[in-house]
């Protein structure tokens, strides 16, 4: 602020010289009068305000000195009886704002390309640091899952030494779950860190989707949570990473069921069309709120009490190393909609 009401006083203070050597009003000495003029040092002066108003203020800035000059030497301009184009003044007036709007634009696209080069240098710092950290945290989830394979294990040989109805005997069932369920988080966040490579083979995609709803059949009865399996329930084979797909689609069965309240209902779909095997989940819940909507697929987002947030991110990892993509929506009428896209390659024709 400060610095640009000084920056105007400098504009402000060269406008006024050069504008006074025009008028003549500053005493000078008649020689020296002569020769500013016959040098037309006093047209060309006004150039300096204009461009240090184009560099400081931009295209703003330019024009705006060049208007207060030509303004300024208007007058003179007037006086001035003959041919528009040996009008020295009006002639000069057109230079100072073709100057002024020149170098007003070449300042504001410097601005802008530093605006962006700053703007891209932070994001790639962020970037680096985000990636430090994924490293960091992977080499600790890492050094993690050793030792909890002992723990668990250990706890399962001592509960051994229990019976089942021995007051302590709960306590290893605990100690062992919560390994277990440690381990899962542990592997899941190994899986996400690192680029997966598929291990193809030629399955049926309804397969895997059948697979998938079979997983949560167990634990969608105690809810009183209804699955339903449409579309092509077999189907040829193509070529897809069976477990990962059927991980991913674990992953997105499982939202929906715990989504969903008791008397819900949870569809599955596969089709297989113009090269893109399309999955789509959808339930009766409340839908995924606007204001998760770009948040669902990062890591460790999670709105359930014992949730990891990484059910969604893991699930999108393996569509994406498909070459596919994963959505979401929400219905209109309430509920979620989840669609993972894997393209195939035709490789042979269907059996007629
Ligand atoms: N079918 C769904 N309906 C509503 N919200 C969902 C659904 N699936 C996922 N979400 C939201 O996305 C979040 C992240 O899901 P996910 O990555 O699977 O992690 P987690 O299940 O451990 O919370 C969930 O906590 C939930 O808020
Ligand atoms: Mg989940």
């Amino acid at each position: 602020m400060r610095r640009n009401v000084i920056r105007i006083a400098i504009i402000l203070g060269i406008l006024a010289i050069t504008l006074s050597l025009h008028y003549m009003i500053l005493p000078m000495p008649a020689w020296l009068h002569q020769a500013l003029h016959q040098a037309d040092l006093h047209r060309r002066l006004c150039y300096i305000p204009i461009i240090l108003g184009a560099l400081w203020f931009g295209l703003r800035g330019g024009i705006l000195t060049a208007a207060v000059i030509s303004a300024a030497v208007l007058p003179l301009a007037l006086r001035f009886q003959g041919p528009l184009l040996s009008n020295a003044d009006f002639v000069e007036i057109v230079f100072y704002f073709a100057i002024g709007v020149l170098a007003g634009i070449l300042v504001d696209m410097k601005d802008r390309e530093r605006a962006k080069k700053e703007r891209l240098e932070h994001e790639l710092e962020s970037a680096e640091r985000m990636a430090a950290l994924g490293r960091a945290s992977a080499g600790i989830a890492h050094e993690v899952r050793t030792p909890l394979g002992s723990i668990q294990g250990a706890a399962e040989i001592l509960a051994e030494d229990f019976p089942a109805d021995h007051p302590h005997r709960p306590f290893f069932d605990i100690l062992s779950e919560e390994c277990r369920r440690l381990g899962r988080v542990v592997d899941d966040f190994l899986d996400l860190s690192r680029p997966i490579s598929l291990d193809r083979e030629e399955v049926s995609p309804g397969a895997l989707l059948a697979a998938a709803f079979e997983a949560v059949r167990s634990l969608a009865e105690t809810r009183g949570v209804r699955l339903e399996l449409q579309g092509e329930a077999g189907g040829r084979p193509l070529s897809l990473d069976p477990h990962r797909v059927r991980q991913a689609l674990v992953n997105l069965v499982l939202n929906a069921v715990q989504s969903c309240s008791e008397g819900g209902v949870v569809r599955g779909s596969v089709r297989t069309e113009r090269g893109w095997i399309e999955y789509e989940v959808s339930d009766s819940g409340p839908g995924i709120a606007l204001e998760d909507e770009d948040r669902i697929f990062e890591p460790f987002f999670t709105r359930r009490k014992d949730g990891t947030g990484l059910g969604l991110p893991l699930a999108r990892q393996v569509a994406v190393a498909h070459g596919g993509s994963l959505l979401a929506r929400s219905r209109p009428g309430g509920g979620a909609v989840f669609t993972l896209r894997i393209p195939f390659a035709e490789t042979r024709e269907a059996p007629p």
